[in-house]
């Protein structure tokens, strides 16, 4: 589906200009990024947000490529929603440095805001206005050029699928529908930089993606998006990844390099004879004896993932220990981490540094 350019009619406005170059091909999943223009198109430096004495955000440094599908991820109350206010130009940070689209957070918000695209978390549309309605409200807020306007609100109907829906109230539309309704008006005024605070929370698999397969292709076309989930499938979908705990970045790479370089654990499968014995005789080794030294036991499909210190070799220990019991091995092999093998894995390391810290002071 072609998307109109907005850009033809926005010439000459300084704050586009930095927009949109030529693609040129690049590594990042086989997709075209821009990578002749040395700039990022985020850039924070020790970035820092407090309310009163609590520090929601705490120098988190990071760089985002242009035209990359860039994940920010991390529980609830981590800060990633507070990070992107502050990156989209809503909420003025405490300290630190960043340029977002080349443009400073602290002294050019106004710039920023008419450059990027930003979708909340919370769904932002008018429940009570029609689907049509809601996207001449933004073209309006967006004060888009009166000879695009029809343009790009057909173009958002389309992409979001909702040209039939066009005369429905926003509240009869299900969740799906409405992430697509809000996607389409927060890209109506063509933005080179996309802000998704938890875009599909709530909305079912098919929904999602699809979601996604729009994502992906705004992407593909040189869009930068920034995207916080929960879902750890469409972290896999991410370039790149930071992982953010109590405010401060703890991770930060490719997935694959997530699952290498970041697992401070192994984790091992195994399958035996029976897996309900097996499952009691492990958890309690696991918190009682040291040899085998494990740290987790959980069950996983048919099987047990089991999380043991790096260099530990559950090979030459566990089957005895499950022979001991009358249970029989049938397979027991090191298995590359999920991502959410690792994300649990440091933010429960996290957890025991700040309690050893803490015990420490006491
Ligand atoms: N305006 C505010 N005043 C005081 N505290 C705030 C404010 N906004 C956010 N916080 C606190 O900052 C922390 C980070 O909040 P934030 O909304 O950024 O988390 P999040 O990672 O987006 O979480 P979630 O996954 O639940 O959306 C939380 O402890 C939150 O209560
Ligand atoms: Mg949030």
């Amino acid at each position: 589906m072609a998307l109109p350019s907005l850009r033809e009619a926005t010439i000459g406005r300084p704050e586009n200009s930095f927009f949109r170059p030529a693609f040129v091909s690049a590594g990042i999943k086989g997709k075209k990024i821009l990578s002749q223009y040395p700039d990022w198109a985020v850039e924070i430096d020790s970035l820092v947000k407090t309310f009163g004495a609590f520090t929601a955000v705490d120098r988190v440094s990071l760089k985002v490529q242009k035209g990359e599908i860039f994940g920010f991820l991390g529980p609830n109350g981590a800060g990633k929603s507070t990070t992107i206010r502050m990156l989209c130009g809503i909420l003025s940070p405490t300290s630190g440095k960043g340029r977002v689209g080349g443009f400073d957070i602290f002294r050019e918000s106004e710039k920023i805001k008419k450059n990027i695209g930003y979708m909340s978390q919370k769904f932002s549309l008018y429940e009570d206005l029609t689907v049509e309605e809601n996207i001449d409200f933004y073209s309006g807020i967006y004060c888009l050029p009166r000879k695009v306007k029809n343009e790009r609100k057909e173009w958002a109907l389309r992409m979001a699928d909702l040209e039939e829906r066009r005369a429905s109230l926003t509240h009869t539309l299900a969740g799906g529908w409405k992430q697509r309704l809000a996607l389409g008006c927060a890209i109506l005024h063509d933005p080179s930089i996309l802000f998704l605070d938890e875009p599909t929370s709530g909305v079912d698999p098919l929904s999602r993606r699809r979601f996604w397969n729009l994502i992906y292709g705004m992407a593909g076309r040189g869009i930068t998006i920034f995207v916080t989930t929960h879902y750890m499938d469409e972290a896999e979908y991410c370039d790149r990844l930071a992982l953010i705990y109590r405010g401060k970045i703890i991770a930060l790479g490719t997935p694959g390099e997530l699952k290498k370089e970041f697992m401070p654990e192994a984790v091992w499968e195994l399958e035996t004879d029976d897996l309900v014995k097996s499952l009691e005789v492990l958890k309690m080794a696991a918190g009682t004896i040291h040899e085998p030294p494990l740290r987790e036991v959980a069950v996983f499909g048919n099987t047990l993932h089991l999380v043991t210190p790096k260099g530990a070799d559950l090979a030459s220990s566990l089957p005895s220990l499950l022979s001991a019991q009358g249970i029989g091995t049938r397979r027991l092999e090191k298995i590359d981490p999920s991502l959410e093998d690792v994300f649990v894995s440091l933010v429960e390391e996290k957890d025991r540094e700040i309690i050893r810290k803490m015990e420490k002071s006491w």
